[in-house]
């Protein structure tokens, strides 16, 4: 089905710390396609860390470098793009991803999510409960798919066997 229109990318959207980035990795193993991370480009593009760009830059400059790494990148074919959690928020960002591409919402309770190097997650939990009600049903409208992370390998695989039906 993804074949007839051309659909060859897997995007992968949710909270910061929800498991996007090693899922990505894990999917990219057993399906073969390479995975790229947009946070990891834009800190290899820029040669400092998340928490660096924004302290230093500020998160104006970090959602530049986010659109203009997603417009290029969203272009290609055959990988996993794993985005960071605010990407998908923006309309545009979310044109240039979806172009050939099915979108995957992972979910993980609040309490679970990884915080470390992640600027805005360093407020804690009342923190994460508001980005959360902010964002949750912008990543529900724009996913194709969602799918609770309580298992790298397990949702890893679910959304490999769910992107080829
Ligand atoms: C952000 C999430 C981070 C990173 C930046 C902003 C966000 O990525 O892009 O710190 O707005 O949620 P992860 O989702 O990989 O933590």
């Amino acid at each position: 089905e993804n074949l007839k229109k051309n659909i060859s990318n897997i995007v992968i959207i949710g909270m910061p710390g929800s498991g996007k980035t090693t899922i990505g990795k894990e999917i990219s193993k057993i399906s073969g396609k390479k995975s790229v991370d947009i946070d990891e480009i834009i800190e290899r593009e820029t040669g400092k860390d998340i928490s660096q760009i924004f302290r230093d830059y500020g998160e104006e400059y970090f959602r530049q470098k986010e659109k203009e790494v997603i417009s290029r990148i969203g272009k290609e074919n055959n990988q996993i793009i794993s985005t960071g959690g605010g990407s998908i928020l923006d309309y545009e960002n979310y044109l240039s991803l979806k172009q050939n591409s099915r979108i995957y919402y992972i979910k993980r309770p609040l309490d679970k999510l990884a915080v470390d190097g992640r600027p805005l997650s360093s407020g804690g939990i009342n923190v994460l409960e508001k980005l959360y009600e902010q964002r949750h049903s912008l990543y529900e409208n724009f996913a194709d798919f969602e799918i609770d992370n309580d298992n790298i390998e397990r949702t890893s695989a679910d959304i490999w066997r769910e992107f080829n039906e």
